[in-house]
């Protein structure tokens, strides 16, 4: 939305740049470019995939790979850029979450002291971070960006590496990524406020065609909540979940374990890194 926002005042003198950093949704880079070229808006793909595995890998500890894995990656792409100013996204659950000490959201720099121009050599605006998210999805509509962006569910800056326990790998992204495939299919259109498939570090003991199969967990989480400060699982249909639990386990290889969280936020996040 800021990408819009940032073309109707500087034109062609925005330069928008999408770093793909290999933790996207299934397609989301070159869906993005068509999005905004329809819309009149050249977007540049930044292939940065290696560059954040580099990062990651090794890295468990959730605030590690949020600082280390994310922040820092992308602070070095933005300055290679040669951006003096970069115009970012945030919002007020991000920041309220951030300076709580709950989370520390990917893109809060300023309101932990960090200072942008002396720590990476580039200053952030942030011109919708009074906002929540209803807000952020009225602006969206009012800016005219296509109902398909401003009312789908929200997707973490940090991307999959939220929804991966333990080390983020290309492998495990794959895997992920696969589930979330089926996850957004089967829960696309019904009125919860976001839904995922969360990766376990765990594997756990199971049975295919007659033999013991050592595999891994999915956790299918949905919610509902308006602002993401607070949320309560969605009581979906029990058979729209042995829907997904059976796709998973036969589409994506590997996976022996389908789970439902039912538990609200708090004392649970949305996100599970
Ligand atoms: P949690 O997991 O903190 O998520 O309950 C609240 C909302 O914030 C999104 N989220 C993030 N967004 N950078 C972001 O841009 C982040 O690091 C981040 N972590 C969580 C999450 O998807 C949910 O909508």
């Amino acid at each position: 939305m800021v990408t819009l926002l940032g073309h109707r005042a500087l034109g062609d003198r925005l330069k928008t740049c999408f770093i793909d950093n290999g933790l996207m949704r299934q397609d989301e880079p070159r869906r993005i470019q068509q999005i905004f070229a329809d819309l009149g808006v050249r977007v540049e793909i930044l292939d940065a995939q290696d560059k954040f595995f580099a990062a990651l890998r090794g890295v468990t500890d959730p605030e590690e790979k949020r600082d280390k894995g994310i922040t820092e990656v992308f602070g070095k792409l933005v300055r290679e850029c040669g951006a003096k100013v970069l115009l970012q996204g945030t919002n007020y659950t991000d920041v309220e979450e951030t300076v709580a000490g709950i989370k520390r959201q990917h893109n809060i720099l300023a309101q932990l002291g960090i200072d942008t121009q002396e720590a990476y050599g580039y200053k952030v605006l942030e011109p919708i971070i009074q906002l929540r998210k209803p807000a952020v999805r009225a602006m969206g509509e009012a800016l005219g960006l296509p109902q398909e962006l401003y009312a789908r569910p929200p997707f973490p800056g940090l991307a999959l590496a939220a929804r991966v326990i333990g080390e983020v790998t290309p492998e495990r992204v794959a895997l992920l990524r696969a589930a979330t495939v089926v996850v957004e299919e089967e829960l696309q259109g019904c009125p919860a406020f976001q839904y995922m498939a969360i990766l376990h570090e765990d594997k756990v003991t199971g049975l295919r065609d007659g033999k013991r199969d050592f595999g891994h967990q999915i956790e299918i989480r949905c919610w509902d909540s308006t602002d993401a400060v607070t949320g309560s699982p969605t009581e979906l249909p029990f058979e729209k979940l042995r829907t997904m639990a059976d796709r998973i386990t036969h589409e994506v290889p590997g996976v022996v374990s389908v789970t439902y969280s039912i538990t609200p936020k708090p004392p649970s996040c949305i996100e599970a890194v």
